[in-house]
């Protein structure tokens, strides 16, 4: 295990189930989908994304998006910049699933779903590998979830800490001596 990681607390194994158990569902509900776009949002969810669209059996493309928030702690859903867009002709044609790491205040997806609705896609759904609905400053609820989590500082399978750490194959507590000893 990692020095800086306090504890795991989703292996490897489970990571596999959850990951095999969303693809199932969104095999059952885009069965009939002419045209599923997932979308990637940078970078937190490249490895989830990886692996989820690998188990799917339904076709699929991909996308990515790069959103960041203007402040941090802010509870305004108006305060996303988004720094890579969607820029496909096609949106009225394309079932958008938004892949997420985890889901925090829930600032990104209530306004990314608006957003892309507004720009003309045919149906807009999200799925997030964690959820920390004890975090939310707006109300939302993901259509996909992996599994809920506790308050915890999380790192690995892509997600960070001052961007180190997203390579780790599983999700572990970040020791809090590492971000002590940066504050
Ligand atoms: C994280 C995560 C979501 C967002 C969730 O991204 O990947 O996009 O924060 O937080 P929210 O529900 O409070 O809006 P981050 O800004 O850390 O970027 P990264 O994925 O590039 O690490």
């Amino acid at each position: 295990m990692n020095k800086d990681v306090e504890k795991i607390l989703i292996g490897e194994e489970e990571l596999d189930a959850i990951v095999s158990r969303l693809a199932k569902e969104i095999d059952r509900d885009y069965k009939d989908s002419e045209r599923l776009v997932l979308v990637c949002i940078l970078k937190g969810s490249i490895v989830f994304m990886g692996d989820l669209m690998k188990k799917l059996s339904v076709p699929c493309e991909i996308d990515c998006m790069k959103v960041s928030s203007y402040g941090a702690g802010t509870s305004s859903s108006g305060s996303i910049n988004i720094a890579l867009d969607l820029m496909r002709p096609d949106l009225p044609a394309c079932d958008l699933l938004i892949i997420e790491d985890i889901i925090d205040s829930g600032n990104t997806l209530s306004y990314l779903v608006n957003y892309l609705k507004l720009k003309g896609a045919r149906s807009v759904r999200t799925c997030t590998l964690l959820d920390k609905p004890s975090r939310r400053t707006v109300a939302f609820t993901p259509d996909y979830r992996g599994k809920e989590i506790p308050d915890e500082f999380v790192i690995g399978y892509g997600l960070d800490y001052a961007e180190r750490y997203r390579a780790l194959p599983y999700v572990g507590v970040l020791s809090p001596s590492v971000y002590r000893e940066n504050e």
